[in-house]
C-alpha cells in the first residue's frame, strides 16, 4: 500500500481519505493551518498517522516564522503548535508528536533560521521510525497466528492510518509474508465507515482476502465459530484501559463471551500509561456523521438529535494482550515494561 503522508520538497502531501475507496486523490499543503484542517475534517486519520501530519505541520510553521527574531519565532510557533492540538483530543500521538518538535523548538540556542532543517529532517524520522514500529509490531504479532486464521477487525488501523503497513492489519501481512494463509474480517465501522472503505481497500489493493460485514453482526459472526482472533488498533493506552474507535468495547465484550483472543497492536508512541480513563477526553463529533450517510444520505427525521461519541473505552479486562513493537504483553505486563 502507497503512504498515506509524505513530506516532499517542504510540502506535506497526503492521500485524501474522506475520497476513499472510490478515489485515490492526493493533497499538498504547504501551510500548517491546512495540515491541522486536514486532521479536523480527516482527510488524514488514525493516530499514527495523525502523529506524524502534526510534526509535519510543526515542521512547515519552522518554514514560515523562520526569519523572525527568536522571541517572536517562539510565540508564532507556540500558536502554531496550538492549532495543531486543538484539532481532535483523543488520540495521544498528536500530543506526543507536537511535544517532541516542541521541546526541539524550543531547546534551539541559535537564531531560528537555522532550526527549520533540524525539524524537517526530525519529522522525516518520525515518519520513517512508524514504518519501522509497525514493522515490528508486524512480526511481533505474526507470531500469534496459525495457517488459515481468519482475523476481526474494528475501523482502520491499516496502513492508511499509519504512515504505512499499518498497526493491527501489520501482523496480517507480516504472517502472509511468513507463508501463512491469513484472511480478514472487517467491521464496517459506523458511522464514518472507516473499515467498509478503508480496510477493504488496503487489503482489497494488496490483494489480502477481506470481507465486510455489519457492526452489529460480529457477535454472531464469532459465536458462528467463522472469527479466530481479533485485533484492533488504537488511539491511547492509559494504565486502566484502551481507547479505540467506537464500538470496539462491543467487539471485546463478545470476544470474550466466545472465547476469542482480543489482541491490541500499540505502538509506544500510543502509550499513555500515566494516565487513567478518567483523565481522557472522548471526542464528540458533528451529529450530522450519524444522521446522513457520509454526509449525504438523510436516515434520521429532521428534528431528532443524534449523539456522535468516536472513541469508546476497552477495560484491559477484555484484553488478551498488546502487541507493541517490542513483544507482546499482557496488561499486567504491559505496565511493568513500561509504565514508570
Ligand atoms: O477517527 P479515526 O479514523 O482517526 O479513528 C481511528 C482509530 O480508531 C484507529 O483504530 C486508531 O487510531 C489506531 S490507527 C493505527
Amino acid at each position: 500500500m502507497i503512504p498515506s503522508i509524505e513530506w516532499i520538497d517542504n510540502k506535506v502531501k497526503m492521500i485524501d481519505q474522506t475520497l476513499l475507496p472510490h478515489e485515490l486523490k492526493f493533497l499538498e499543503f504547504n501551510d500548517y493551518r491546512e495540515v491541522a484542517n486536514s486532521i479536523k475534517v480527516m482527510n488524514i486519520r488514525g493516530a499514527p498517522a495523525i502523529g506524524v501530519a502534526a510534526a509535519m505541520g510543526m515542521a512547515l510553521a519552522t518554514i514560515e516564522y523562520k526569519k523572525l527574531p527568536k522571541e517572536r519565532f517562539l510565540k508564532e510557533m507556540e500558536n502554531a503548535a496550538n492549532v495543531i492540538r486543538n484539532t481532535r483530543p483523543t488520540a495521544s500521538n498528536l500530543f506526543w508528536a507536537v511535544d517532541r518538535m516542541w521541546k526541539i523548538v524550543s531547546s534551539f540556542p541559535d537564531e531560528p533560521s537555522n532550526i527549520s532543517e533540524l525539524v524537517i529532517e526530525e519529522a522525516k524520522i518520525m515518519a520513517q521510525e512508524d514504518v519501522n514500529v509497525n514493522k515490528a509490531i508486524g512480526k511481533n504479532g505474526a507470531a500469534l497466528l496459525n495457517n488459515g486464521d481468519v482475523v476481526l477487525t474494528h475501523c482502520n488501523a491499516g496502513s492508511l492510518a499509519t504512515v504505512q503497513y499499518g498497526t493491527a492489519l501489520a501482523p496480517v501481512r507480516s504472517a502472509i509474508e511468513e507463508g501463512k494463509n491469513i484472511s480478514v474480517i472487517a467491521d464496517e465501522t459506523r458511522p464514518r465507515l472507516q473499515g467498509a472503505r478503508l480496510t477493504a481497500y488496503e487489503l482489497h489493493y494488496d490483494k489480502i482476502p477481506v470481507k465486510v460485514i455489519t457492526d452489529t453482526s460480529s457477535g454472531l459472526i464469532m459465536r458462528l465459530g467463522l472469527v479466530n482472533k481479533i485485533i484492533v488498533g488504537t488511539d491511547r493506552v492509559t494504565s486502566d484501559a484502551v481507547f479505540n474507535k467506537i464500538g470496539t468495547y462491543l467487539v471485546a465484550l463478545a470476544a470474550k463471551d466466545n472465547n476469542i483472543p482480543f489482541y491490541v497492536a500499540a505502538p509506544t508512541s500510543t502509550l499513555s500509561l500515566s494516565e487513567t480513563v478518567d483523565d481522557v477526553i472522548i471526542e464528540q463529533r458533528d451529529s450530522k456523521e450519524v444522521s446522513n450517510i457520509l454526509g449525504k444520505v438523510q436516515i434520521v427525521p429532521d428534528g431528532v438529535e443524534c449523539m456522535n461519541y468516536a472513541f469508546d473505552i476497552t477495560p484491559f479486562r477484555l484484553v488478551t494482550g498488546i502487541i507493541t513493537e517490542d513483544g507482546v504483553f499482557s496488561p499486567d505486563e504491559l505496565l511493568k515494561k513500561y509504565k514508570n
